[in-house]
C-alpha cells in the first residue's frame, strides 16, 4: 500500500505543540479583545479577483498564489493573507466606522519551504478601517508590542517606515528606478528582474554586490509628501509617548504593494537570517476602494505564529501549557471501574484519563506516567472487593486508600481545589 506525508511546506502540529498554538491564539484573543477588537472569522478561499487587488508586483500574488478554477468555473484562491479579506468584508457589510477585528487562521503561499517558512503557516492580525488618526498607528503598534510582552519575548525589535501617499510612492518609486537603471549593470541579475517590476523591491534585496547601489539611493524621506511627512512625525512622537522602542528605517518597504503611510517590521534578533520577520503592518489608505468601496483608511498587522513560535523555543519562553489531565485511573480489574471513575471526575471538572485493553499493571503506570496527571487512582482486586481505590501521588509515590465515596472529595483537597 503507498503511504503519504504532508506536503512541501506543510506539517502536522502535535502535542503539545498544538495546545501552545491554540494558547497563543487565546493571549492574542485576551490583548486585542480588550482593546475593543471583535474577532472575524474570513473564508479561507475567495474569488480571485480579492487578491489581485494586494498588487500586481507583489510576489505573494504573482508567483505564490495557490489559485485554480473550482468546478463550478469560478477562478478562486486560498488567501495568501486576511487584510484583502477584511477589506471586501468591509465593503461587503458596511460596518458602522471605525471597524476593529482580529483574526488568526492559515494563509498560504507557494513558497520555498524552509525552516520558518511554509507553504501553508498561520497568523494572528488586527484591522482598524475608517480611522486616519496617527495616534490609531503607534496604539496598534503598541498592541503587538504589548502581546509579545506577554508572551515573554524579549529580542524583539521594531522598524518603521513611511511610504506616503500613493502620488509620493510612485515618484518614489520612479525616482529610484532612475538611479538603478543608471548603473544596471553593477546591480545583480536578480535585483535586474526586481527593477522591471517593483524598483522598491530592489531595496530589500541582501546581495552584497548590490548593497553599494543601494546604500546610494534616493532616500524615501525626501519623497514624502507634507502631510504624509507631518503624519510620520506624529506617529513617531506618539510611539515615544507610550515607551514603545523604534528604529526608523527608510530601506523598509514591505513585501506588498497595499501599502501607504506608516509601515513597520517586528524582527526577532533570536532567530537566523532567513526567517526573523515574526510580523509586520501598516497603513493601506487605497484598498477598501479598490476593492469597490468607498474611500476608507486602514491600517493593520499580522503576526506569524510558527516564526513566533519558534523565537519563542529560541529564548526558552512561552512553554507548552500543562497537560490538563489530573488524575489518571489505573483499573486491573477489566476496566468497568476506570469508565465509571473517569466519568465522576470529569463531572466534577477535573481532567481524567485512563487505558484500555486491559493492560498490565506496569504498562498502565507507565501510561500514567507519561500522560502528566499528578494523582493515579488505583484498583485492583482487593480494592474492588472492599469498594475501595488507592490514591497515589506521582510525584512522591505516596498512596493511601479511601472508600469509593470519597474519591472525587479527596482529589478536590489532594489537588488544592
Ligand atoms: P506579511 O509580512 O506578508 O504581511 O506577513 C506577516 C508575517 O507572517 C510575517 O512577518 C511572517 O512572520 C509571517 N509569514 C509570512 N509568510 C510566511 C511563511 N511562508 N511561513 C511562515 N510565516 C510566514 C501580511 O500578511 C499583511 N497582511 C500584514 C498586514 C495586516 N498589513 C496590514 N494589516
Amino acid at each position: 500500500m503507498p503511504t503519504f506525508a504532508t506536503s512541501p511546506g506543510t506539517r502536522d502540529i502535535l502535542a503539545p505543540d498544538a495546545a501552545r498554538w491554540r494558547h497563543f491564539q487565546q493571549v492574542f484573543a485576551d490583548v486585542v479583545e480588550s482593546a475593543g477588537f471583535a474577532h472575524i472569522i474570513p473564508p479561507m478561499f475567495e474569488d480571485l479577483g480579492v487578491f489581485l487587488r494586494v498588487g500586481e508586483t507583489t510576489e505573494i500574488v504573482t508567483k505564490e498564489m495557490y489559485d485554480f478554477e473550482d468546478k463550478g468555473g469560478r477562478r478562486v484562491a486560498l488567501r495568501p493573507e486576511q487584510t484583502a479579506s477584511v477589506c471586501r468584508a468591509f465593503v461587503e457589510h458596511r460596518p458602522v466606522v471605525p471597524w476593529k477585528v482580529w483574526y488568526a487562521g492559515p494563509n498560504f503561499r507557494y513558497e520555498k519551504p524552509q525552516q520558518g517558512r511554509y507553504r501553508q503557516f498561520d497568523q494572528v492580525g488586527i484591522e482598524v478601517l475608517g480611522v486616519d488618526d496617527p495616534q490609531l498607528d503607534a496604539e496598534v503598534i503598541a498592541l503587538a508590542v504589548e502581546f509579545y510582552r506577554r508572551l515573554g519575548l524579549q529580542g524583539v525589535s521594531l522598524s518603521l517606515n513611511s511610504l506616503g501617499d500613493s502620488g509620493d510612492r510612485d515618484r518614489y518609486a520612479a525616482a529610484l528606478r532612475t538611479h538603478f537603471q543608471a548603473n544596471v549593470d553593477a546591480l545583480s541579475e536578480e535585483s535586474r528582474v526586481t527593477l522591471e517590476r517593483n524598483p522598491l523591491r530592489v531595496l530589500d534585496s541582501k546581495r552584497r554586490e548590490d548593497a553599494p547601489l543601494i546604500a546610494a539611493a534616493p532616500r524615501m524621506a525626501n519623497h514624502l509628501s507634507d502631510a504624509a511627512a507631518a503624519h510620520f512625525v506624529a506617529v513617531q512622537s506618539a510611539l515615544l509617548a507610550a515607551g514603545v522602542k523604534f528604529a526608523v528605517d527608510d530601506r523598509l518597504v514591505r513585501g506588498l504593494d497595499y501599502y501607504r503611510r506608516t509601515t513597520f517590521e517586528f524582527v526577532s534578533t533570536s532567530l537566523a537570517a532567513a526567517h526573523t520577520a515574526i510580523g509586520g503592518g501598516g497603513r493601506y489608505d487605497g484598498l477598501v476602494a479598490e476593492l469597490g468601496g468607498p474611500d476608507t483608511p486602514g491600517i493593520g498587522f499580522a503576526l506569524g505564529l510558527d516564526r513566533t513560535l519558534l523565537a519563542c523555543d529560541a529564548e526558552g519562553v512561552f512553554a507548552s501549557p500543562a497537560s490538563r489531565v489530573d488524575v489518571f485511573v489505573v483499573d486491573a480489574v477489566g476496566g468497568s471501574a476506570a469508565t465509571a471513575i473517569c466519568a465522576e471526575l470529569r463531572a466534577a471538572g477535573f481532567g481524567a484519563d485512563r487505558a484500555y485493553d486491559e493492560k498490565s499493571m506496569k504498562s498502565q503506570m507507565k501510561s500514567a506516567d507519561r500522560s502528566g496527571a499528578k494523582v493515579a487512582i488505583i484498583v485492583g482486586e482487593d480494592e474492588r472487593t472492599a469498594g475501595a481505590a488507592i490514591l497515589r501521588t506521582m510525584e512522591d509515590g505516596l498512596q493511601q486508600t479511601v472508600q469509593r465515596g470519597d474519591l472525587v472529595a479527596t482529589v478536590r483537597r489532594m489537588l488544592g481545589r
